[in-house]
């Protein structure tokens, strides 16, 4: 697992970005920035696509991109298409101010941060990319519809802004094992970039929810990490040895309730048998009062004693 300190302090402003709202903004100002790019052939064309509540995960990608980029889009966009009936979508903070001065000190160009009715003129779409049959396991078996929402809408932030790279956060493995394949399956012609995992000094992934936690549950949300890292070790002696290490970690912290620990193929997205070797990625999701976090990790799996 990468593990990164948390940003403490405000990174110094050095660069405002521009933002803007309309499709035809972002769309006239990427256009300019190709046409200007004579001056920097390699420079990159970067989006990263976010819901805002910008934290340093986020703020990881833009510095990524920078280092390559021509320039760095940043969309801003809490879509509702990818929340069910009774999810955070009322409450899934919007921070615009905060997000602009986080990103102006890590050097973002353009920020786009349409409005609902920009993005679905007339009312939720009717067209929808679906993720097939992996969309509806996992977070998808507990966020019904969530990943085609998710796939509809990069879809379109793909169309909207053709970027040459976008760059996707390796803490959604599930999103993005789906939006690779869409772009593969769809032909769309754009570089899918993971950034890794940013972390707390105590292991905890960086997420947007996770200031909804009260202290207790800030306290026990270690357990996500630390049964990913015992699922690491244990996973030298086999696939069941990694799951039960896990379960050992969480089943010690009651204000864990554990959705799921499962252990899947990176290339299927499909739980791996027992008998299954090298790389695989162990996913966890659970909830800790109201708020449902999730964390994943890649482990090696050696062979185990199989013999009876
Ligand atoms: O990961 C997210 O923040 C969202 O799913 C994304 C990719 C911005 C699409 O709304």
């Amino acid at each position: 697992m990468t593990s990164r300190p948390e940003v403490t302090s405000p990174p110094e402003v050095t660069h405002r970005p521009e933002v803007v709202h309309r499709i035809d903004e972002v769309r006239d100002r990427v256009a300019r920035a190709r046409a200007a790019r004579a001056a920097d052939p390699a420079g990159a064309i970067v989006l990263v696509p976010t819901m805002g509540a910008l934290h340093a995960g986020h703020l990881a990608h833009v510095e990524r991109a920078r280092q390559s980029a021509a320039l760095v889009v940043v969309s801003i966009f809490v879509n509702p298409l990818q929340f069910g009936a009774n999810e955070d979508l009322d409450r899934y903070p919007r921070t615009l101010d905060a997000d602009l001065a986080a990103l102006a000190g890590v050097g973002a160009d353009l920020v786009f941060a349409p409005s609902v009715e920009e993005m679905y003129p007339d009312g939720p779409s009717s067209t929808r990319v679906t993720g097939g049959p992996v969309a509806g396991t996992f977070e998808g078996a507990s966020r019904p519809g969530h990943f085609d929402g998710m796939l509809t809408v990069v879809a379109k932030l793909l169309a909207i802004v053709a970027p040459d790279v976008v760059s996707f956060g390796q803490k959604d493995a599930q999103q993005v094992f789906l939006v690779r394949r869409m772009v593969r399956d769809l032909d769309i012609p754009v570089r899918v970039q993971v950034v890794d995992t940013v972390r707390e000094p105590d292991g905890l992934a960086l997420s947007s929810r996770n200031r909804y936690l009260g202290e207790p549950e800030r306290r026990a949300a270690v357990a996500l990490s630390a049964a990913l890292a015992a699922a690491g070790r244990a996973a030298t002696a086999g696939v069941q040895a990694a799951i039960a290490a896990a379960h050992a970690v969480l089943d010690a912290e009651r204000l864990v309730e554990l959705d799921y620990f499962a252990v899947v193929d990176p290339g299927t997205f499909l739980p791996v048998t027992d008998d299954h070797r090298g790389a695989a990625q162990a996913l966890i999701a659970a909830r800790l009062g109201t708020t449902r976090l999730i964390d994943n990790a890649t482990i090696q799996v050696a062979p185990g004693d199989t013999r009876s």
